[in-house]
Protein backbone atom coordinates (compact mmCIF):
# COMPACT_ATOMS: atom_id res chain seq x y z
CA UNK A 1 0.00 0.00 0.00
CA UNK A 2 2.91 2.34 1.50
CA UNK A 3 6.53 2.83 -0.82
CA UNK A 4 8.91 5.38 1.04
CA UNK A 5 11.72 5.14 -1.15
CA UNK A 6 14.97 6.79 -0.88
CA UNK A 7 12.64 9.84 1.11
CA UNK A 8 14.88 12.91 2.19
CA UNK A 9 12.63 15.89 3.65
CA UNK A 10 13.67 19.58 4.44
CA UNK A 11 11.56 21.67 6.47
CA UNK A 12 12.41 25.43 7.08
CA UNK A 13 15.41 25.13 4.94
CA UNK A 14 16.61 22.22 7.30
CA UNK A 15 16.70 18.37 6.42
CA UNK A 16 15.13 16.59 8.73
CA UNK A 17 14.31 13.38 7.05
CA UNK A 18 17.54 11.51 5.17
CA UNK A 19 17.75 8.79 2.48
CA UNK A 20 14.54 7.19 4.37
CA UNK A 21 13.19 3.63 3.26
CA UNK A 22 9.78 1.88 4.14
CA UNK A 23 7.23 -0.18 3.13
CA UNK A 24 3.57 -0.99 4.49
CA UNK A 25 1.24 -3.93 2.95
CA UNK A 26 -2.04 -3.61 3.02
CA UNK A 27 -3.54 -5.27 5.99
CA UNK A 28 -0.61 -4.40 8.36
CA UNK A 29 -0.01 -2.68 11.13
CA UNK A 30 3.67 -1.17 11.51
CA UNK A 31 4.98 1.25 14.62
CA UNK A 32 7.16 3.92 14.84
CA UNK A 33 9.47 4.26 17.80
CA UNK A 34 11.81 7.37 18.34
CA UNK A 35 13.07 9.92 20.89
CA UNK A 36 11.98 13.68 20.62
CA UNK A 37 12.65 15.22 17.96
CA UNK A 38 13.69 11.87 15.52
CA UNK A 39 11.73 13.05 13.05
CA UNK A 40 8.58 10.68 13.36
CA UNK A 41 5.84 13.12 13.04
CA UNK A 42 7.50 14.51 9.86
CA UNK A 43 7.82 11.66 8.58
CA UNK A 44 4.00 11.24 8.95
CA UNK A 45 3.96 14.62 7.09
CA UNK A 46 5.54 14.37 4.64
CA UNK A 47 3.42 11.44 3.39
CA UNK A 48 -0.13 13.14 4.11
CA UNK A 49 1.54 16.23 2.27
CA UNK A 50 1.68 19.13 4.82
CA UNK A 51 2.58 21.72 2.25
CA UNK A 52 6.58 23.25 4.65
CA UNK A 53 7.62 19.81 4.38
CA UNK A 54 9.44 19.32 1.20
CA UNK A 55 10.54 16.42 -1.05
CA UNK A 56 14.36 17.04 -1.54
CA UNK A 57 14.50 13.72 -2.95
CA UNK A 58 12.98 10.47 -3.27
CA UNK A 59 9.42 8.99 -3.62
CA UNK A 60 6.33 8.11 -1.58
CA UNK A 61 4.25 5.71 -3.56
CA UNK A 62 0.63 4.93 -2.56
CA UNK A 63 -1.56 2.46 -3.76
CA UNK A 64 0.95 2.70 -6.77
CA UNK A 65 0.23 6.22 -7.21
CA UNK A 66 3.46 8.91 -7.09
CA UNK A 67 2.24 11.39 -4.51
CA UNK A 68 5.08 13.43 -4.39
CA UNK A 69 3.90 16.19 -6.68
CA UNK A 70 0.06 15.75 -4.91
CA UNK A 71 -1.70 18.58 -2.58
CA UNK A 72 -2.76 17.41 0.74
CA UNK A 73 -6.46 17.34 -0.53
CA UNK A 74 -5.45 15.13 -3.33
CA UNK A 75 -4.14 12.61 -0.90
CA UNK A 76 -6.50 12.67 1.43
CA UNK A 77 -9.27 11.80 -1.61
CA UNK A 78 -7.10 8.95 -3.03
CA UNK A 79 -7.31 7.39 1.27
CA UNK A 80 -4.86 9.00 3.08
CA UNK A 81 -6.01 10.06 6.79
CA UNK A 82 -4.01 11.61 9.33
CA UNK A 83 -4.68 11.79 13.42
CA UNK A 84 -2.37 14.94 14.07
CA UNK A 85 -0.54 14.87 17.30
CA UNK A 86 -0.68 18.59 17.67
CA UNK A 87 -3.86 19.61 15.68
CA UNK A 88 -4.95 23.22 15.38
CA UNK A 89 -8.27 24.13 16.71
CA UNK A 90 -10.89 25.66 13.75
CA UNK A 91 -12.50 28.51 14.65
CA UNK A 92 -16.12 28.79 13.18
CA UNK A 93 -16.22 24.66 12.24
CA UNK A 94 -18.04 22.98 14.62
CA UNK A 95 -16.83 19.05 14.95
CA UNK A 96 -20.42 17.94 14.21
CA UNK A 97 -20.54 19.66 10.93
CA UNK A 98 -16.94 18.71 9.58
CA UNK A 99 -18.04 14.87 10.44
CA UNK A 100 -21.42 15.58 8.23
CA UNK A 101 -19.74 16.76 5.62
CA UNK A 102 -16.83 14.07 5.50
CA UNK A 103 -19.18 11.67 5.51
CA UNK A 104 -21.36 12.72 2.99
CA UNK A 105 -18.52 13.09 0.50
CA UNK A 106 -17.65 9.39 1.24
CA UNK A 107 -21.05 8.74 0.03
CA UNK A 108 -23.49 5.82 1.09
CA UNK A 109 -22.94 6.25 4.95
CA UNK A 110 -26.33 6.81 6.88
CA UNK A 111 -25.91 10.73 8.63
CA UNK A 112 -27.24 8.86 11.41
CA UNK A 113 -24.33 6.88 11.97
CA UNK A 114 -22.45 9.92 13.09
CA UNK A 115 -24.76 10.18 16.22
CA UNK A 116 -23.54 6.12 17.19
CA UNK A 117 -19.96 7.51 16.75
CA UNK A 118 -20.29 10.85 18.75
CA UNK A 119 -21.91 8.39 21.79
CA UNK A 120 -19.46 5.85 21.87
CA UNK A 121 -16.28 8.35 21.47
CA UNK A 122 -18.13 10.28 24.31
CA UNK A 123 -18.09 13.34 22.73
CA UNK A 124 -21.81 14.87 22.82
CA UNK A 125 -20.97 17.77 24.04
CA UNK A 126 -17.91 18.48 21.81
CA UNK A 127 -19.51 18.00 18.73
CA UNK A 128 -21.47 20.96 19.00
CA UNK A 129 -18.08 23.24 19.36
CA UNK A 130 -15.61 24.52 17.43
CA UNK A 131 -13.12 21.69 16.57
CA UNK A 132 -10.17 21.27 19.07
CA UNK A 133 -10.93 24.52 20.69
CA UNK A 134 -9.90 24.20 24.16
CA UNK A 135 -10.30 20.51 23.78
CA UNK A 136 -8.25 18.56 26.77
CA UNK A 137 -5.66 16.60 25.27
CA UNK A 138 -7.91 13.30 25.96
CA UNK A 139 -10.24 15.11 23.77
CA UNK A 140 -8.31 16.23 21.16
CA UNK A 141 -7.54 12.55 20.58
CA UNK A 142 -10.68 11.23 20.18
CA UNK A 143 -11.75 14.12 18.15
CA UNK A 144 -8.92 13.03 15.75
CA UNK A 145 -9.97 9.68 16.06
CA UNK A 146 -13.57 10.29 15.33
CA UNK A 147 -12.59 12.79 12.25
CA UNK A 148 -10.76 9.63 10.55
CA UNK A 149 -13.90 7.53 11.28
CA UNK A 150 -16.18 9.63 9.36
CA UNK A 151 -13.18 9.91 6.35
CA UNK A 152 -12.82 6.67 6.19
CA UNK A 153 -9.28 6.18 4.83
CA UNK A 154 -7.64 3.22 3.30
CA UNK A 155 -3.94 4.17 5.07
CA UNK A 156 -4.36 5.79 8.72
CA UNK A 157 -1.18 7.49 10.17
CA UNK A 158 -1.70 7.88 13.65
CA UNK A 159 0.64 10.45 15.62
CA UNK A 160 0.50 9.31 19.28
CA UNK A 161 -3.13 8.43 19.67
CA UNK A 162 -2.40 7.13 23.12
CA UNK A 163 -0.89 10.32 24.33
CA UNK A 164 -2.45 11.87 27.32
CA UNK A 165 -5.29 9.49 26.99
CA UNK A 166 -6.77 8.58 30.30
CA UNK A 167 -6.61 4.62 31.18
CA UNK A 168 -10.24 3.84 30.73
CA UNK A 169 -10.64 5.57 27.42
CA UNK A 170 -7.35 4.08 25.73
CA UNK A 171 -9.58 0.78 25.24
CA UNK A 172 -12.00 2.80 23.38
CA UNK A 173 -9.45 4.43 21.32
CA UNK A 174 -7.72 0.74 21.01
CA UNK A 175 -11.57 -0.50 20.07
CA UNK A 176 -11.97 2.36 17.59
CA UNK A 177 -8.56 1.80 15.88
CA UNK A 178 -9.27 -1.78 15.27
CA UNK A 179 -12.16 -1.29 13.65
CA UNK A 180 -10.82 1.13 11.56
CA UNK A 181 -7.58 -0.86 10.56
CA UNK A 182 -10.60 -4.11 9.80
CA UNK A 183 -8.66 -6.06 12.52
CA UNK A 184 -11.52 -8.64 12.82
CA UNK A 185 -10.56 -10.02 9.30
CA UNK A 186 -7.91 -11.94 8.52
CA UNK A 187 -4.96 -10.24 7.46
CA UNK A 188 -5.14 -10.76 3.36
CA UNK A 189 -8.94 -9.74 3.32
CA UNK A 190 -7.93 -6.28 4.92
CA UNK A 191 -8.33 -3.37 2.84
CA UNK A 192 -6.49 -1.03 4.89
CA UNK A 193 -2.81 -0.43 6.37
CA UNK A 194 -1.69 1.72 9.42
CA UNK A 195 1.44 3.57 10.71
CA UNK A 196 1.29 4.12 14.68
CA UNK A 197 3.51 6.74 16.21
CA UNK A 198 3.98 5.71 19.97
CA UNK A 199 6.04 6.34 22.56
CA UNK A 200 5.53 3.60 25.10
CA UNK A 201 3.70 1.46 23.08
CA UNK A 202 0.49 1.45 25.59
CA UNK A 203 -2.02 1.63 22.56
CA UNK A 204 -0.05 -1.74 21.14
CA UNK A 205 -1.24 -3.64 24.38
CA UNK A 206 -4.78 -2.94 22.17
CA UNK A 207 -3.49 -2.74 18.63
CA UNK A 208 -1.75 -5.71 17.28
CA UNK A 209 0.92 -4.39 15.31
CA UNK A 210 2.99 -6.71 13.02
CA UNK A 211 6.19 -4.97 13.51
CA UNK A 212 7.81 -1.51 14.61
CA UNK A 213 11.18 0.45 13.15
CA UNK A 214 13.10 2.71 15.69
CA UNK A 215 13.77 6.71 13.89
CA UNK A 216 16.88 8.14 15.16
CA UNK A 217 18.01 11.01 13.44
CA UNK A 218 15.75 11.24 10.37
CA UNK A 219 15.93 8.03 9.28
CA UNK A 220 14.49 4.65 10.60
CA UNK A 221 17.61 2.53 12.16
CA UNK A 222 16.55 -0.85 13.16
CA UNK A 223 13.11 -2.90 13.46
CA UNK A 224 11.67 -6.23 14.94
CA UNK A 225 8.68 -7.05 16.93
CA UNK A 226 7.11 -4.08 18.51
CA UNK A 227 7.60 -5.67 22.12
CA UNK A 228 10.83 -7.07 21.65
CA UNK A 229 12.29 -3.46 20.53
CA UNK A 230 9.99 -1.90 23.22
CA UNK A 231 12.11 -3.97 26.11
CA UNK A 232 15.34 -3.22 24.18
CA UNK A 233 14.54 0.52 24.08
CA UNK A 234 14.21 0.19 28.20
CA UNK A 235 17.11 -1.56 28.63
CA UNK A 236 19.88 0.05 26.09
CA UNK A 237 18.42 3.13 25.07
CA UNK A 238 17.47 4.16 21.78
CA UNK A 239 20.92 4.46 20.81
CA UNK A 240 21.38 0.60 21.46
CA UNK A 241 19.02 -0.22 18.83
CA UNK A 242 21.32 1.09 16.41
CA UNK A 243 24.00 -1.76 17.18
CA UNK A 244 21.55 -4.54 16.33
CA UNK A 245 20.79 -2.90 12.58
CA UNK A 246 18.15 -5.25 12.45
N1 LIG B 1 7.83 23.37 10.85
C1 LIG B 1 9.04 23.19 11.39
N2 LIG B 1 9.93 24.18 11.47
C2 LIG B 1 11.17 24.00 12.00
N3 LIG B 1 11.59 22.82 12.52
C3 LIG B 1 10.74 21.80 12.46
C4 LIG B 1 9.42 21.90 11.92
N4 LIG B 1 8.81 20.71 12.02
C5 LIG B 1 9.71 19.90 12.61
N5 LIG B 1 10.85 20.55 12.89
C6 LIG B 1 12.04 19.99 13.59
O1 LIG B 1 12.29 18.71 13.04
C7 LIG B 1 12.73 17.82 14.04
C8 LIG B 1 11.83 16.59 14.05
O2 LIG B 1 10.56 16.96 14.54
P1 LIG B 1 9.36 15.91 14.66
O3 LIG B 1 8.17 16.69 15.11
O4 LIG B 1 9.24 15.18 13.39
O5 LIG B 1 9.91 14.96 15.81
P2 LIG B 1 9.20 13.72 16.53
O6 LIG B 1 10.07 12.55 16.34
O7 LIG B 1 7.78 13.61 16.10
O8 LIG B 1 9.28 14.18 18.07
P3 LIG B 1 8.24 13.97 19.30
O9 LIG B 1 8.47 12.58 19.82
O10 LIG B 1 8.69 15.01 20.29
O11 LIG B 1 6.86 14.20 18.80
C9 LIG B 1 12.69 18.61 15.36
O12 LIG B 1 14.01 19.04 15.64
C10 LIG B 1 11.77 19.76 15.04
O13 LIG B 1 12.07 20.90 15.83
MG1 LIG C 1 5.97 13.88 17.04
Amino acid sequence: MLSVENLSVSVEGRQILHDLNLHVMTGETVALFGPNGSGKTSLLKAIIGVPSYSIESGKIIFKGNDLTRLSMHERAVLGIGMSFQRPPAIRGVKLRDLLVTCVKKRGGVDPGDINDMIMRLGLSDLAERDINKGFSGGEIKRSELIQLQAQGPDLLLLDEPDSGVDLISIELVGSVINELLQKDRKKDRREKAGLIISHAGHILDYVNADRAYVMLNGTLQCSGNPRELLDDIIEKGYEGCTVCKG
